[in-house]
């Protein structure tokens, strides 16, 4: 199954991939997750879409169109996969048509309020990529990974006044994917304002996948 997830910043995407690629044994495969290897990494790439990243800013099309074609191309995609964070612009999701068949675009609805309790409070361990909230999703110890012991820290774009351009960003140039997809008969929306486990549980149900 070839799945994409749909949703505004912190609508808990990123959250809900990690537990269903287990259930689903398909790749989770994240724009956001790779730009930011590249960061901390300091490749080319990296350099070039850092200051991009924390302004909230997109990164251009072409660059990201071509960035997920060639990681498609790769063998664990044989059996589906989970696209969290592309398509994000018409564009994206015109190439994309030429390159993949996808089966279902989940919208995660989420309300504004609730995006910006999760954004602030989000916290990520750069090493092992978990990613935690300070309330609803807090370490062992405050302030470090159960995994690896690393410090956690802030997103760059989770800071004020990166959060409010992405939100912008996200209204004008992603939020348009809904009626995209929505004419193509291909939309499901799931409340993701409930706990990790019961969107989850919501997902699975409106693709027909029975997780007992
Ligand atoms: P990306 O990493 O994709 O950011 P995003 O879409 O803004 O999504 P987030 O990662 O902020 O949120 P999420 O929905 O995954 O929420 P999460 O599960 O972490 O992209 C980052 C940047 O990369 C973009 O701004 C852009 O510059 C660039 N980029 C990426 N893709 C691109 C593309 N296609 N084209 C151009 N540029 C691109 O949850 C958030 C918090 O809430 C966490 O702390 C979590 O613990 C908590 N939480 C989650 N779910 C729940 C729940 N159910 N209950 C309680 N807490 C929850």
């Amino acid at each position: 199954m070839n799945i994409i997830f749909l949703g505004p910043p912190g609508a808990g995407k990123g959250t809900i991939a990690a537990l269903a690629k287990e259930v689903l044994s398909i790749p989770h495969i994240s724009t956001g997750d790779i730009f930011r290897a590249a960061i901390k990494n300091e490749t080319p790439l990296g350099k070039q879409v850092k200051s991009i990243l924390a302004s909230g800013e997109l990164v251009p099309d072409a660059l990201t169109i071509d960035l997920v074609n060639e990681r498609l191309k790769e063998d664990d995609t044989s059996g589906g996969y989970i696209l969290d964070g592309f398509p994000r612009t018409i564009p994206q999701a015109e190439a994309l048509e030429t390159f993949a068949d996808i089966d279902f675009v989940i919208n995660f609805t989420v309300e504004r309020d609730m995006i910006i309790r999760r954004l602030s409070g989000r916290r990520i361990a750069k090493e092992s990529g978990k990613v935690y909230h300070i309330i609803y999703n807090p370490p062992r110890v405050e302030g470090i990974c159960d995994i690896t012991g690393e410090s956690l820290i802030q997103r760059e774009d989770d800071k004020e006044e990166a959060v409010v351009n992405r939100l912008e960003v996200y209204e004008r140039q992603t939020e348009p994917l809904i009626e995209y997809y929505t004419e193509k008969g291909l939309i499901r929306n799931v409340d993701g304002s409930d706990t990790p486990e019961k969107v989850l549980a919501s997902f699975l149900a409106v693709i027909g996948v029975d997780k007992s």
